[in-house]
């Protein structure tokens, strides 16, 4: 039997995993990953931890496994997205990658707006100029560190570094290409309108492929570094969130994907291009062919969360905070939470945006707090949820769940209620890496395409039904969505 390796190389960690063909997870591995941030609003890491922890990890997998290098019949790769990799002419790193949660470009945003034009920008491009995405990086670059700038040769998204170690060969997936603005989504082709606009040479980016499509096979450094055999195909695979929605079945308009990781999204695959009027969705190319999706990000959500714990109650599980969480009435007496620790994007693209406690009284208890924190998490994700609704959803839809977070029975609950969705669980959670192996599985020729793959490899389990408390949450939402407009003014003055 031929196995699929899907490797994912996350914010956090840098995963390898192995199913065999009827989707099974026969081994999974994973290396954490340092994150800096050096200053305000910076955040980066070091290709070469990633490429060491990704190493690592094979091989490990592998070992697990009981496997060789010739038992895996094709690899997809899949990573956080938007994350600036500069080389230079001999495929050297240049700096340390500047990362998707990284808000240090704002005047660059504003320099790509006044060269392209804000409607081009949106038409083509499916969105307005993010702080978090990959071109502003790069004209930060340019105007901050010009002797690194003027050595750059090559720039590759994380997920491309690591295919680079693997094969030697520079090349992207449409789905994550569709991250750095610098992509023709309707077209599927790197923009010469944007380039030129932007004064980026063309020949610095890797060429475009399909997910399903092999990009390259592994060469010989990269077998020695992993136990990998030399020729293996790596297919294009794709950005963390279009793979994770093929993991999850998200691949036709009709399913739709909630994700509670350390960021929070709502993803909704559509058949043609088209892109939200005020761009405040993202609209990119999916995974699969002819297929494209809106998204809605949020960039703190099982962040916020962690960050909670972390900060307010180290001492005690998860399990425990969240039991207790299940405790405090719906609502949390009247105490919100803003979700905006790392600023934000959907719908609120604001680099500058800050998380808040507004409500507190003497009767609030701990319990309240992190009932907030799951409610706050759970508002932001149907502001995203409520922009894809009026962009248009098919009449029947199914909303799947998945992510760290959705592993909470109360989260899931409050997030059904909030959304005034039912939420269907999947058997996996292993997210993207399971999402790339699947690409890998349809590239190896296991299945006919993406979506009959979806369908053998993936089953659906418990629905979590929208309960009476979904009343008491449309009350309140209408008060969250005050509270940004109220503070937006007050932002920049902190
Ligand atoms: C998607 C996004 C995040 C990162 C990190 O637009 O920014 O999902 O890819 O996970």
């Amino acid at each position: 039997m031929p196995y699929l390796m899907g490797l994912d190389i996350s914010t956090t960690s840098a995963k390898a995993l192995i199913l065999d063909e009827t989707g099974a997870v026969i081994a999974v591995a994973g290396s954490p990953q340092p994150i800096s941030q050096p200053q305000p609003l910076w955040s980066e890491q070091d290709p070469a931890d990633w490429w060491a922890g990704m190493a690592a990890s094979i091989r490990q997998a592998l070992a697990q496994a009981g496997l060789s290098g010739a038992d895996i019949a094709a690899i997809g790769l899949t990573g956080q997205m938007h994350g600036l990799v500069l080389l230079d002419a001999a495929g050297e790193v240049l700096r340390p990658a500047i990362l998707w949660n990284d808000q240090r470009t704002s005047a660059q945003c504003d320099e790509m707006t006044a060269r392209v034009g804000g409607e081009r920008l949106l038409a083509l491009t499916g969105n307005p100029a993010l702080t978090g995405f990959t071109a502003p990086k790069l004209l930060w670059v340019r105007a901050h560190e010009p002797a690194l700038y003027a050595r750059t040769r090559q720039i590759l998204l994380p997920k491309d570094y690591i295919r680079y170690q693997l094969t030697g060969a520079y090349a992207t997936d449409l789905a994550g290409a569709s991250g750095t603005s610098l992509l023709n989504v309707a077209r599927r082709a790197w923009s010469s309108e944007v380039l030129n606009a932007l004064e980026i040479p063309p020949e610095w980016l890797p060429p475009v492929h399909e997910g399903t499509a092999v990009t390259a096979g592994i060469s010989a450094a990269g077998a020695a570094s992993t136990g990998l055999k030399i020729g293996t195909p790596v297919v294009g695979g794709g950005g963390d969130q279009a793979a994770g929605a093929v993991g999850m079945g998200c691949v036709q308009p009709s399913t739709i994907g909630v994700t509670l990781g350390t960021s929070g999204v709502v993803f909704a695959p559509l058949r043609r291009y088209a892109y939200e009027a005020e761009g405040r969705l993202h609209a990119f190319c999916h995974a699969l062919p002819d297929t494209w999706h809106f998204m809605g990000v949020m960039l703190s959500a099982a962040g916020s969360l962690q960050w909670y714990k972390d900060s307010f109650a180290a001492d005690i599980s998860f399990e425990s905070l969240l039991e207790e969480a299940a405790d405090a009435p719906p609502g949390s007496e009247g105490l919100f939470f803003l979700p905006y620790l790392t600023g934000e994007r959907s719908p609120h693209p604001d680099p500058l945006a800050r998380g808040a406690f507004i409500g507190l009284t003497t009767r609030h208890q701990r319990a309240h707090m992190t009932r907030a924190v799951l409610e706050g998490v759970a508002f932001g994700l149907k502001d995203s949820f409520t922009l894809i609704k009026q962009a248009g959803l098919p009449a029947a839809y199914e909303a799947r769940i998945s992510g760290g977070g959705a592993k909470s029975p109360v989260w899931q609950q409050i997030l059904a209620d909030v959304l005034a969705a039912p939420l269907v669980n999947i058997n996996t959670t292993e997210g993207g890496a399971f999402g790339a192996a699947i690409l890998a599985a349809v590239a190896a020729g296991a299945y006919a395409d993406v979506p009959s793959a979806c369908a053998a490899m993936i089953q659906t389990g418990a629905t979590v039904a929208v309960s009476a408390d979904a009343e008491r949450y449309a009350e309140r939402y209408p008060v969250y969505r005050a509270l940004y407009p109220a503070l937006k003014d007050i932002y920049p003055r902190l």
